[in-house]
C-alpha cells in the first residue's frame, strides 16, 4: 500500500492561523506587535532563500521584520556589534543569524552573543543546555518541526524507536533532546546515527520512525527502513536539473519514489519539514513577545 504523503504545507499553514490568531491578541490585550530581526552576511542563494521565506511568513502572520543585509567581507567585529545592539532594541524580540556565515567569522561568538531570551532559532548555549534539561526558551526551529509533523499527522513518537540518523548541532542533536524528554509527543526511544555508525541499514531497519538528516541525497534507500515505518525527509539538496528554469531541482536524503511504496508515512522535498521550519520559527518569534509582555 502506498504511503500517507505528510504535507508539511498543510500542518504549516494550520499552525500559521494558530500563530496569526495569538499576534492579533497580543497587538489587542498588550499592544506589542512581535517583532523579528534577520541578519544575512553575503550572498550565498540558499541562504538569501531561506531568508526571504522567513520575511514573507512574518508578514502574513502580523509579525514585523526587518533583515539586515551585510556584505561578505564584514568583519566579525562589526557583527557582534551589530548584534549587541539589536539585544538592546526592544522593538525586536527576536534575534536570527542566517548561517552559514563566511569562514572568516566565528559563528559561535557570534551565536553567543546573542540574548537567550531573544535567541528564536535556539542556538544559544544555554538555550541548548536548557532544552537538555527539558525546559528551554525556545527550541530549534527544525527539530521543533519535525516533532510537531509526527504530532499533528496521528505518528506520535511517543513509545517508538526513532532512529536520527546525523548528528549536526541544528537537527540531529536537539531533535534527539526533544524527543527522548518524558514529555506528551516526546517520549521516544532514540538512536542517532553518524559517520562513524558501521552498519547503518541493520540499526534503520529497526527503526518505526526513520528521520533523514545526513545532508547527503537520497543517502536512506527503500532497503533500509521497515514495512509501515515512518519516514521524516530533513534534507535539502540543490542537484543541476537542466529542465528547471533556475538549473536545480530540490531532492530530499531519503529516496522518496521507493520508499513510499512500504513505509506508512513519509515527508516530501519540498513541502515537507522546510515549511515547518519558518513556522516553528514564527512560533517562536510569538513566544519571544509574549515572554517580553508576560
Ligand atoms: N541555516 C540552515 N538552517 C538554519 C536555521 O534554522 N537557522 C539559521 N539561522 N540558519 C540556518
Amino acid at each position: 500500500m502506498a504511503a500517507e504523503i505528510i504535507s508539511g504545507t498543510e500542518i504549516a499553514a494550520q499552525i500559521r492561523e494558530e500563530l496569526k490568531g495569538k499576534v492579533k491578541e497580543l497587538k489587542e490585550r498588550k499592544g506589542t506587535t512581535p517583532g523579528l530581526v534577520m541578519v544575512r552576511v553575503g550572498e550565498d542563494p540558499a541562504s538569501v532563500s531561506y531568508v526571504s521565506a522567513k520575511s514573507k511568513a512574518s508578514e502574513e502572520i502580523g509579525i514585523y521584520s526587518e533583515t539586515i543585509v551585510f556584505p561578505e567581507d564584514t568583519t566579525e567585529e562589526v557583527l557582534l556589534a551589530k548584534v549587541e545592539e539589536l539585544d538592546k532594541d526592544p522593538k525586536f524580540h527576536g534575534i536570527l543569524v542566517q548561517l552559514p556565515l563566511p569562514k572568516h567569522i566565528n559563528a559561535d561568538k557570534v551565536l553567543n552573543a546573542i540574548d537567550p531570551r531573544k535567541d528564536v532559532d535556539g542556538f544559544h548555549p544555554v538555550n541548548v543546555g536548557k532544552l537538555l534539561i527539558g525546559e528551554p526558551y525556545f527550541m530549534p526551529c527544525t527539530p521543533h518541526g519535525v516533532q510537531e509533523l509526527l504530532v499533528r499527522s496521528g505518528n506520535s513518537p511517543e513509545g517508538k524507536h526513532v532512529v536520527i540518523c546525523g548528528r549536526s548541532n541544528i537537527v540531529g542533536k536537539p531533535l534527539m533532546a526533544i524527543l527522548v524528554q518524558k514529555k506528551k509527543g516526546a517520549n521516544a526511544t532514540v538512536t542517532v546515527c553518524h559517520t562513524g555508525t558501521k552498519d547503518l541499514a541493520s540499526v534503520t531497519k529497526n527503526a518505526d520512525i526513520v528521520v533523514a538528516a545526513m545532508g547527503s541525497p537520497k543517502a536512506i534507500t527503500a532497503d533500509m527502513v521497515k514495512d509501515g515505518a515512518v519516514v521524516i525527509d530533513v534534507g535539502v539538496n540543490r542537484i543541476p536539473d537542466e529542465t528547471k528554469k533556475s538549473g536545480f531541482r530540490l531532492v530530499g536524503d531519503s529516496d522518496f519514489d521507493a520508499i513510499k511504496e512500504k513505509a506508512k508515512a513519509i515527508t516530501p522535498v519540498p513541502g515537507g519539514v522546510g515549511p515547518m521550519t519558518v513556522t516553528m520559527l514564527m512560533a517562536n518569534t510569538v513566544r519571544a513577545a509574549e515572554m517580553h509582555s508576560a
